[in-house]
């Protein structure tokens, strides 16, 4: 047995969460689901990133303060992960005194290891972002993301020295390939730092909604700085009940790309100079896209797009979600970007839930209610579906253990074709009862078992009420994966229920 601790970054409480941010969740989600799934002891995080300007300035437009209006997001955001089935083990907010105490802690560390100075930073700077832009990164004086303007800025303030760390950086990701991953995502990180690193302002003065400086008053940090130190709040860094050496090492954080810099640069680099181990792997992912541009809440207010097409609630009451759970997770490559569309969701619908998972538990059930007394019959040892079931567990575990959900999916689903396509070839609803009826039926019952188990990461509650239907006691997540994923063990405890259609079809222009 193992251990897993999964991070999704902390979303910005200025406003709802969307499909975009649904997608990092749901993967993370996925991801716990699957460790604690094979037995590993497993912690979820996620939670809500609450100072900082955007923040503020969206309380104040408002007319909240910042902790009523922080204390409302946080909720909304929860109440979505909520209705997507997400097991967070914890969620944070960045607002409670846990956290203030971790940060003041970790940067009074850093400040004492003589890695904190004073200086004068004046620059661009995007809301949005949260971020300083140099004039040659700009566009025409316009932020590279949102396309926003950006804002002059001159403060005295308190300075990270990033510089310091080129070169341990270089050795952190040369001993440690898998640092960052995708490769690519790697490459990029790596060859940032290898262009030479700034030092980074780490304080503010013109605004006071943040995690005051120990040691300067008039100071709160920047939101990026108190916002990455997040991840060891969780595990009480300093706390007396500190478990970073329990489960830093198993650290894994899934980030979207355009946060990659601070995760896969700064980050790594406080850690080092507050004297602990960085994270041990960041996961990077690509954005989900609308009409080629990165999907957010952005293009709601520019009207590019209706809140309800992109309100991870709307979608479930539209789709499932089990089914927007499916397709946020099968349809792009974790790593690339995809292009989100309801078209995209109603095709995966449509072709690999209700023509092939759907329609495979309908048939045998049908089959075997009326042709085998109700009672699913036992497979054969020596089923020509067996290689087939062999392949798609060890393949499904290898994607699921290299962070691809994507082709977890496509493994498990690979037992779903092979068994469709094993019954078509025997047709068994043309069959009389008997021996060798029930020995087809006997395969696919085992076939879907296996199913319900590979599944469950993705889709939980569609594998139970499929365990069930087979007539399985308890859900698939009780068996142990390894003894549980072996051919063969199919022995149902009660009859097979028929039920209703688990995916009825949707018309393509849904
Ligand atoms: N608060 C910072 C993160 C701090 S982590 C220490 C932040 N928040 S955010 O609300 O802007 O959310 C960022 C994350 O949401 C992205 O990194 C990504 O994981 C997810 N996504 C937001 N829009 C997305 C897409 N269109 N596509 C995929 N993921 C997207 O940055």
């Amino acid at each position: 047995m193992g251990r897993f601790y999964i991070t999704t970054p902390i979303y910005y409480a200025n406003d709802a969460p969307h499909v975009g941010s649904a997608y990092t969740t749901v993967n993370a989600d996925a991801m716990a689901r699957w460790h604690r799934l094979v037995g590993d002891e497993t912690k979820f995080l996620t939670g809500t990133d609450e100072h900082g300007q955007k923040v503020a300035d969206a309380a104040a437009k408002n007319h909240m303060t910042p902790q009523d209006w922080t204390a409302l997001k946080s909720e909304q955001f929860k109440e979505a992960w909520e209705t997507l089935n997400i097991s967070f083990d914890d969620f944070i907010r960045t607002s409670e005194p846990r956290h203030y105490l971790t940060v003041q802690k970790f940067l009074t560390a850093i400040y004492e290891n003589g890695y904190i100075f004073k200086d004068v930073y004046k620059g661009l700077y995007c809301v949005s972002c949260e971020d300083y832009y140099a004039i040659e990164t700009s566009v025409e004086g316009k932020c590279p993301i949102h396309a926003r303007d950006l804002i002059e800025m001159e403060e005295e303030n308190w300075f990270f020295r990033l510089s310091a760390f080129e070169e341990r950086l270089e050795q952190h990701y040369a001993k440690h390939p898998g640092f960052v991953t995708p490769e690519t995502k790697r490459n990029e990180a790596l060859s940032f730092i290898k262009g030479g690193l700034r030092d980074i302002s780490i304080t503010r003065t013109s605004i006071s909604w943040g995690v005051p400086v120990p040691w300067d008053e008039a100071h709160v940090f920047y939101v990026w700085y108190d916002a990455l130190i997040n991840y060891l709040t969780a595990i009480g860094y300093g706390s007396d009940h500190d478990e970073v050496a329990k489960w830093w090492p198993s650290s894994h954080h899934l980030i979207g790309k355009e946060i990659s810099r601070f995760h896969c640069v700064w980050w790594p680099a406080m850690c080092m100079a507050a004297g602990i181990e960085p994270v041990s792997h960041v996961q990077v992912h690509g954005w989900l896209l609308l009409g080629g541009q990165k999907l957010g809440k952005t293009m709601v207010a520019d009207g590019a797009v209706k809140l309800t097409d992109i309100a991870p609630v709307e979608l479930t009451n539209e789709f499932g979600v089990d089914p927007l759970r499916y397709y946020l997770l099968r349809e792009t490559s974790l790593g690339n970007d995809g292009e989100f569309s309801h078209e995209g969701i109603t095709q995966r619908y449509n072709t690999d839930l209700a023509n092939n998972l759907g329609n495979l538990v309908a048939r045998v059930a049908t089959v075997v209610a009326s042709k085998c007394g109700g009672d699913g019959p036992r497979p054969k040892v020596d089923s020509t579906l067996r290689p087939h079931a062999e392949v798609a567990v060890s393949e499904t575990a290898a994607a699921w253990n290299d962070f691809s959900p994507q082709r977890a999916l496509e493994a498990t689903w690979g037992l779903i074709g092979a068994t469709n396509a094993y019954l078509e070839e025997r047709a068994p609803w043309k069959m009389e009862s008997g021996d060798l009826l029930d020995a087809v039926m006997g395969d696919a019952l085992e076939a879907i078992r296996l199913v319900a188990i590979l599944a469950t990461p993705a889709m939980p509650r569609t594998c139970e009420e499929i365990w069930l239907r087979i007539g399985l006691a308890g859900t698939p997540s009780d068996e142990v994966f390894g003894a549980s994923t072996t051919w063969g063990q199919y022995a149902a405890t009660s009859p097979i229920v028929k039920g209703d259609p688990l995916f009825p079809r949707m018309k393509s222009d849904a």
